[in-house]
């Protein structure tokens, strides 16, 4: 009557696709223990390796339960939930989702499955409105259904997988300074130029088009954010001089991961992945700000 469950850091927005494309990391991940118990209602019983709250209703992963056993309706369950975060909270990969994430998948789990893995994202996607006051599903889609994934329409909630083309992998460096997804926010503007938007459906249309055409030169174009990055990107230690000197070394493109501080650069091939974490490494060594860094295939 327990589970241990891998909930995997995420890549949100992917360049172009603001709210809407994510991906799935192998690295860095965290690990949930749930458990059936006796005693009705949804108890934290820890958190290792982050200062978060234990409180159900205060806790994301607490929320995002609550969500499903509310649905499911049936008052006796009662659920324990112990959390090792590995992805730090306000990194940029994810850390709130895969919370929400693990702990659905793995409640539905005890509760021998009555819900599919895209009603799952409906009650993860509560934990991100609690994290940070709105409920975006583009790091939660992709934790729990894996590669990539698109949200067509949040009214009606639409989301698909898209297909990843087979040599495509991912770095990520996470300079060790914490973003609030909610401050990065609430910095954006409400509106876009037309000429902006114009550029942007272009690029998450090639983008999916490059994915499922294995056409690497065309998703490399396509990584391309003409409205959020300019903004988002001054939060950054060394955001302009990464990319150049990434794409230098070989890398397709990439951008802020989620609401940043992160770094996501795709590329083809795990040699060229592996160059590309070796120039970021580069880059950010002598800025004196402690950073990690990871490779994964998508
Ligand atoms: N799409 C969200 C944002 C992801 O960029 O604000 C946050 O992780």
């Amino acid at each position: 009557d327990s589970i241990k469950v891998f909930a995997p850091g995420t890549v949100a927005n992917v360049a172009c696709g603001f709210d809407v494309i994510g991906l799935a990391l192998d690295a860095p991940g965290d690990e949930m223990i749930l458990r059936r118990s006796s005693e009705p209602g949804i108890r934290i019983t820890a958190i290792h390796g982050a200062d978060l709250p234990l409180e159900t209703s205060r806790n994301v992963a607490g929320v995002a339960v609550q969500a499903l056993l509310q649905k499911y309706d049936q008052p006796d369950i009662g659920i324990e939930i112990e959390i090792f975060k590995k992805i730090h909270p306000g990194s940029g990969i994810g850390s709130s989702a895969a919370s929400s994430a693990g702990a659905v998948v793995g409640v539905n789990h005890l509760l021998g499955e009555p819900f599919t893995k895209k009603q799952l994202v409906r009650f993860a996607m509560e934990g991100e409105r609690l994290a940070c006051g709105s409920a975006h599903a583009d790091n939660v889609a992709p934790a729990i259904l894996g590669g990539f994934t698109l949200v067509r329409s949040y009214r009606p909630l639409d989301i698909t997988t898209l297909h990843t083309p087979e040599h495509l992998w991912v770095t990520v460096i996470h300079p060790q300074i914490e973003v609030k997804t909610s401050d990065a926010r609430e910095i954006l503007k409400q509106k876009v130029l037309m000429t902006d938007a114009i550029r942007q459906w272009g690029n998450v249309g090639a983008l999916v088009a490059g994915l499922y055409q294995d056409d690497y030169e065309l998703i490399s174009r396509s990584l391309e954010d003409v409205i959020v990055e300019p903004i988002r990107s001054i939060l950054i230690p060394a955001f302009h001089e990464l990319k150049l000197k990434c794409k230098e070394a070989g890398a397709l493109g990439g951008g802020i991961s989620g609401s940043g501080p992160s770094v996501f650069m795709l590329s083809k091939g795990e040699e060229n992945a592996r160059k590309v974490a070796a120039t970021m490494d580069s880059v950010y060594a002598p800025l004196g700000v402690d950073y990690k860094i990871y490779v994964s295939q998508i």
